[in-house]
């Protein structure tokens, strides 16, 4: 795609990948006049001070709220980190951190050294993945010093995992690339679980635990249900039955079930996939998809961001067609049974799933929220059909295998429409395209379009909390949004920092067909009046954040908020972090920062114990993120030559995404 490379690793790419044409223009955008007028070199060594804001822009530019710091208690009351940007990590005073889990660290007792310079396949099947997103903690006593951490690999970026490997993409026509470096990448996308032991402060993995587990697109073999099994549009060469597919990836964010199984969810699953059948710009030829083409089009199939399908027939459509209708599913994974086998639910729906955040409702449906992180793509629902027993579990492990896909419209008068996807109604019908449910689910972005499902800002995490009863919605950010094209619940045009939405069902019911909506937090710098951010009063210089990505509520009810700027980091001149943000009382909207990224990195997975005494957060693509505009370095991470060496900073060891574990100094709750 022209204008790719200007997306400087694979993460931006992403994040960049937009299969909608770009609105029509709109004359100066909101992104024009904050790139004017808020020059990169005053932020990249860090945030504005209020002074260097106000000779900026002018006292009229900052908030009203800035004049006014009445006194509104918020529930965290940790220590704040101050904003800015450095190779290393850094969390709240008084607080420990400890690097638990780091990529190449062994998950079994056989299981080889890491060493960078001579990976294999094999060696990476029995390590710590890469890119660790979504953590989910899962007990194994009764005070919770003993638990398995599920966690997600979700992508890999060869440019500082390889050495002597420059950037491989499809302008560099992946010349270096091998087959073995492809299954590599394999091995080190999935999930891993592990044993882990709390032992005084810190927590060990247990390497001998019989619980261990690397599941990856190289191996692991995975049941379909729901809907779109056995159906011919999932039949390949390899599984003419349509009942078995062979691995995950792009596991982005996740759940863990109310009955102890962990889902997780594939997103980005179109940039895996390749043809040969290109035209004379090198792009996938017009029509490519035959009878799908309408289904490959708006998934983007095929993306060609990794070259497996040059070594790998099923990776390449012009061999298997099929194959990625098998990829963009969520996945459930029973983490207490290392041989069972993990189940694709088509009854969730087929899109770039960020997550699959679950809750019972109050009649003992089971309830998955999920974002499909595309812009203007949407909010989706599920509720089972069953209801869940607590003295069944092989019952409620089918409970995501029927019930009733939605999609969300947000209407301007404050209400939320769940509308249902469901063959033979609301034009779901053959005459559209839709012949059985199992057309509905594997496009189910086409099925959301002919119900008008409002267009969002790259909706990613979605986060119901079981104290107040609400659902929390990050929107990460949303460039291509033209002025006219702005609604209720996306309402800035040029949205380079997003937003957070609060959703309301009545009272508490997570089944029923409206919710209320309202705006939580607008994000960016309050500071600047063309940002048009909202937050609370005693949001300070440190407290304020974009792009918004995954979330976590702990046992108190408190939301945190992790965040991802990608490329944008420069537009703030802060790292990525995690944040606790008040969502009650006179301090709701006010936030403030815990924990930060080192350069190049982003925040994934926040996920508390239920002691709350310790905060499990994965910093994930270390010394990757536009570190050209990082002026201490100045230049793109290459495996030799990184922004970062973080977290083991010795000689020749590249950066590595890894799980820290926050716990209070002298015990406690965490924030
Ligand atoms: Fe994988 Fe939408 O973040
Ligand atoms: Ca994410
Ligand atoms: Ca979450």
């Amino acid at each position: 795609m022209a204008g790719e490379d200007r997306h400087r690793n694979r993460s931006e790419a992403f994040e960049a990948q937009d299969d909608i044409p770009r609105s029509p223009e709109t004359g100066q955008t909101l992104g024009d006049v904050v790139a004017r007028r808020y020059s990169r070199r005053d932020v990249m060594r860090g945030s504005l001070g209020v002074a260097a804001a106000t000779a900026l822009f002018g006292h009229k530019a900052l908030t009203s709220a800035m004049a006014n710091p009445a006194p509104a208690p918020s529930r965290f009351d940790f220590e704040e980190v101050a904003a800015g940007i450095d190779e290393n990590a850094h969390v709240a005073d008084g607080y420990r951190k400890q690097i638990l889990l780091r990529w190449g660290d062994p998950i079994f007792v056989d299981a080889p050294d890491f060493d960078p310079h001579a990976q294999t396949p094999e060696a990476q099947l029995k390590q710590f993945g890469y890119n660790n997103d979504y953590i989910g903690f899962f007990p194994l006593n009764e005070d919770g010093t003993r638990a398995l951490l599920c966690v997600n690999h979700e992508y890999t970026n060869e440019e500082v995992m390889f050495p002597d490997l420059p950037r491989q993409d499809k302008d560099a026509f992946f010349k270096d690339m091998t087959k073995r470096l492809t299954e590599i990448e394999m091995a080190a996308h999935g999930v891993t679980i592990v044993e882990i032991e709390k032992s005084g402060e810190d927590w060990v993995p247990k390497l001998d635990s019989a619980y261990n587990r690397r599941i990856s697109p190289l191996v692991t073999e995975m049941r379909v249900d729901g809907p779109a099994a056995g159906h011919d549009r999932l039949k390949t060469t390899a599984d003419p039955k349509a009942k078995t597919i062979l691995g995950t990836l792009n596991n982005c964010a996740g759940g863990v079930t109310p009955w102890g199984t962990y889902l997780t969810a594939e997103e980005n699953f179109h940039g895996y996939f390749w043809t040969d059948d290109l035209d004379s710009d090198g792009e996938p030829r017009e029509g490519i998809g035959g009878d799908q083409v309408k289904s490959y089009k708006r998934y983007d199939v095929p993306a060609r961001w990794y070259s497996w399908g040059k070594f790998h027939d099923r990776f390449n459509v012009d061999r298997e067609p099929n194959e990625p209708n098998r990829f963009g599913w969520i996945c459930e994974i029973d983490p207490f049974d290392a041989a069972s086998t993990p189940v694709k639910h088509t009854a969730l729906g087929r899109y770039r799933h960020e997550g699959a955040e679950c809750i019972l409702n109050k009649d003992g449906r089971a309830v998955v929220y999920s974002g499909d992180d595309g812009k203007f793509d949407y909010v989706y629902r599920f509720v089972s059909a069953g209801t869940y027993d607590r003295h069944d579990r092989a019952a409620n492990m089918r409970l995501l295998s029927e019930g009733t896909l939605s999609v969300a419209r947000f209407d301007a008068d404050g209400t939320l429409r769940w509308l249902p996807l469901v063959h033979g109604e609301n034009g779901l019908t053959e005459e559209n395209g839709f012949a059985s449910q199992a057309d509905v689910v594997i496009d189910a972005r086409l099925a959301a379009d002919t119900l008008g499902a409002t267009r969002m800002d790259r909706p990613e995490d979605i986060q119901p909390n079981e104290v107040n009863g609400r659902v929390y919605l990050m929107l990460t950010n949303n460039d291509k949004r033209g002025a006219g094209e702005t609604d209720a619940a996306n309402p800035r045009p040029e949205n380079l920092f997003g937003h957070i939405v609060e959703m309301v069902p009545p009272d508490g019911d997570h089944a029923a067909d409206t919710y209320d909506w309202s705006l939580l937090v607008k994000c960016g710098n309050p500071h600047v009046a063309e940002v048009g951010a909202l937050w609370g009063p005693e949001t300070s210089e440190s407290g304020w954040f974009a792009s918004p990505d995954n979330a976590a509520v702990d046992a108190d009810g408190r939301l945190w908020v992790a965040t991802d700027q990608g490329e944008n980091w420069k537009a703030t001149g802060k790292a990525d972090g995690l944040y606790g943000l008040e969502i009650e009382g006179p301090g709701r909207r006010t936030a403030r920062l815990f924990f930060r990224c080192p350069v190049g990195a982003e925040l994934c997975g926040p996920c508390f114990t239920p002691d709350q005494q310790t905060a499990f957060v994965a910093v994930q693509h270390p010394g990757t993120d536009a570190t050209e505009d990082y002026a201490p370095f100045g230049r793109a991470s290459t495996f030799e030559d990184p922004a970062t060496r973080w977290p083991d900073f010795e000689d020749g060891m590249p950066p590595r995404p890894s799980v820290v574990a926050i716990t209070k100094k002298g015990g406690g709750k965490i924030g």
